[in-house]
């Protein structure tokens, strides 16, 4: 007898623990917050396309963070966390500009519908309603809602690709968050617009892989012109488009694609995607296609659903910049 209910106990236990387990996952959907926030779609834009209207910037800096926050660790906002070792504090700090949209919406949610709309899902919709300004309305994809807030945040799990890596080395980090090959060249469309600065493109023009020669991948006008903008001896890191399509450079389109065929990638990968085995004939079909724009918001809904947490696994913080639960670790 005794050993019996010390089985079904155990099995209590484990059951309990099973349910508290990491891998509970949070489901998303379409109007998640009809009832409890009926109105949260329009009061996101309202904030979004005012804060837009004064700085566009907003929209590459949030495209960013998007993808930075989903990556790590799943689509959480723990990117948001503020905290000496959080993720914030690794690498590229997009965050500052990003945080305060997210703060000004944040508030305007709080306001209308007080601790009811998680920061995952304000930077999923902030993100949005900035890839539809940035393509003068023309994209516009309806992205599921139902994300709640993590509660861990450290730079020391954050887990990004860098420019240099390979085509293949890259997919294998996309693959893991469940992302195929081709939602990968599609995600890489958005650098379409927005920046990068010299520094991350200095031995593509002046020394590539040690060989004191440019990257024979760039086109060679392109190098002339950039060595213009990025001198050798220059303490100066200026911007540089991602997209050098000029009337394009700061409009949410598929002339990336383009740009890349003809060797006008600015990052190592992007011009690699154009003529690595495994991308070429997609980047090649993207670069004609005319559903570029509604392909891209399905695969951004995608990457949206990675590693979301439940009610269980997450929070709904009333600022996104501080966990509510005590055991929080950023
Ligand atoms: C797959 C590998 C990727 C690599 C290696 C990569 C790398 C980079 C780098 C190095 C920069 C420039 C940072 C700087 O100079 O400050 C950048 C900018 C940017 N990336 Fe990516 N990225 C990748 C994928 C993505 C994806 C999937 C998205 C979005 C869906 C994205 C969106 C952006 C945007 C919008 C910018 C411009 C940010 C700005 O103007 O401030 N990137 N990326
Ligand atoms: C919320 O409303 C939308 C549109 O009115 C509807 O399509 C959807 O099924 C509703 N979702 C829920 C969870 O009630
Ligand atoms: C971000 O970078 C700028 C310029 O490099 C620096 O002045 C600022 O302190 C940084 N902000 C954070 C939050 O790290
Ligand atoms: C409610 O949302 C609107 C935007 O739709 C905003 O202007 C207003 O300030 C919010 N209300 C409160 C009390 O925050």
């Amino acid at each position: 007898m005794a050993v019996k209910i010390s089985t079904i106990s155990t099995l209590i236990v484990f059951l309990a623990l099973l349910s508290l387990g990491h891998f509970s996952h949070g489901e998303l959907r379409l109007g998640f917050y009809n009832e409890t926030c009926p109105n949260v779609e329009q009061i996101v834009f309202g904030v979004v396309e005012k804060a837009f209207s004064t700085n566009s910037r907003l929209a590459p800096l949030m495209i960013r963070l998007y993808f930075h926050d989903c990556f790590s660790n799943g689509c959480d906002a723990s990117l948001l966390l503020d905290g000496t070792t959080s993720e914030k504090k690794a690498g590229p700090n997009l965050s500052v500009d990003g945080c305060a949209l997210i703060d000004t919406v944040k508030d305007a949610l709080e306001g209308n519908c007080t601790g009811v709309v998680s920061c995952a899902d304000t930077i999923a919709l902030v993100t949005r309603d900035l890839v539809n300004l940035a393509s003068g309305g023309k994209a516009r994809y309806e992205i599921p809602t139902g994300r709640f807030d993590g509660r861990e945040s450290l730079a020391s799990t954050v887990d990004l690709p860098g420019p240099q890596m390979s085509v293949s080395d890259t997919f294998k980090m996309f693959e893991k968050r469940k992302l195929s090959l081709t939602d990968m060249v599609l995600l890489l469309g958005g650098h379409t617009i927005g920046v990068t600065h010299c520094s991350f493109i200095m031995d593509r023009l002046y020394n590539f892989k040690n060989s004191q020669k440019p990257d024979p991948a760039m086109d060679p006008n392109l190098v002339k012109e950039l060595r213009l903008k990025c001198p050798k001896k220059s303490g100066q890191n200026g911007a540089i488009n991602l997209d050098q399509n000029v009337p394009s450079s700061d409009i949410v389109d598929a002339s990336y694609y383009k740009q890349i065929e003809s060797r006008r990638g600015i990052l190592q990968i992007d011009d690699q995607l154009a003529t690595d085995e495994m991308t070429k004939q997609i980047v090649k079909d993207l670069a004609v296609s005319n559903d570029f724009l509604v392909r891209f918001g399905q695969a951004m809904v995608k990457l949206g659903s990675f590693g979301v947490k439940d009610k269980d696994t997450g929070e709904i913080r009333t600022s996104c910049r501080s966990c509510k639960n005590l055991f929080c670790t950023a």
